[in-house]
């Protein structure tokens, strides 16, 4: 039943006749929900969103984290949280990657390796395949985490895809304890050959 129903079903048991906007008001005072401009901002959700509310993706776990950081933190702990699930019983490197689009939507990537080893997938370019799939076409940035001291760049297929895909996004770098790069595509990929030369 939609929200525009709820008063007519309040006044058929003639009971207290709540509309819809004093449900979602009280629900939300309930849960410590803000209202106005940053409620309008919530309900302008997308359906992955919505969908990942619904526990089908581990962006609701993300969700939570970034309501207490920066956005960069915020994009780093989808990353690092993604990290957790990649499949790399063979290199044993594990990496995590979440894409930032336009909207605010993080969609987030794993590297997944498989016993040819060729045919392994990584983090960026998994974040990036789900993103695209799930409609999403205009991105700002991707965080990229591994284990590792030193920064630990997308390799050469990333660069290509992220660059054709995404454009000069911002590429931050981290590992589980802090951000260790931050670099423009361009930097990382400063000739690429693309659509404009063909
Ligand atoms: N890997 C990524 O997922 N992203 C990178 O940026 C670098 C490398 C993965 C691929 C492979 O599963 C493992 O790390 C070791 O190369």
């Amino acid at each position: 039943m939609s929200d525009s129903d709820w008063p007519q079903r309040d006044r058929r048991r003639g009971g207290e006749r709540r509309t819809g906007r004093d449900r979602r008001t009280s629900t939300r005072a309930a849960a410590g929900v803000p209202g106005g401009k940053e409620r309008r901002e919530a309900e302008r959700r997308t359906g992955a969103e919505r969908r990942n509310e619904r526990g089908w993706q581990p962006v609701a776990l993300e969700a939570s984290v970034m309501a207490e950081f920066s956005p960069e933190q915020g994009l780093l702990a989808a990353a690092r949280a993604a990290r957790e699930f990649a499949q790399a019983h063979y290199s044993h490197f594990k990496v995590g990657a979440a894409l930032e689009t336009t909207d605010g939507t993080i969609v987030t990537g794993c590297n997944i390796e498989n016993a040819t080893y060729g045919l392994t997938l990584c983090a960026e370019r998994v974040a990036l395949v789900k993103a695209l799939s799930e409609g999403h076409t205009m991105f700002t940035r991707i965080a990229v985490v591994a284990d590792t001291a030193e920064p630990t760049p997308p390799c050469g297929s990333c660069r290509q895809l992220l660059w054709e895909y995404c454009g000069d996004i911002d590429v931050i770098l981290g590992n589980p304890q802090k951000v260790t790069g931050h670099y423009r595509l361009h930097a990382l990929f400063p000739i690429p050959f693309d659509r404009r030369l063909l």
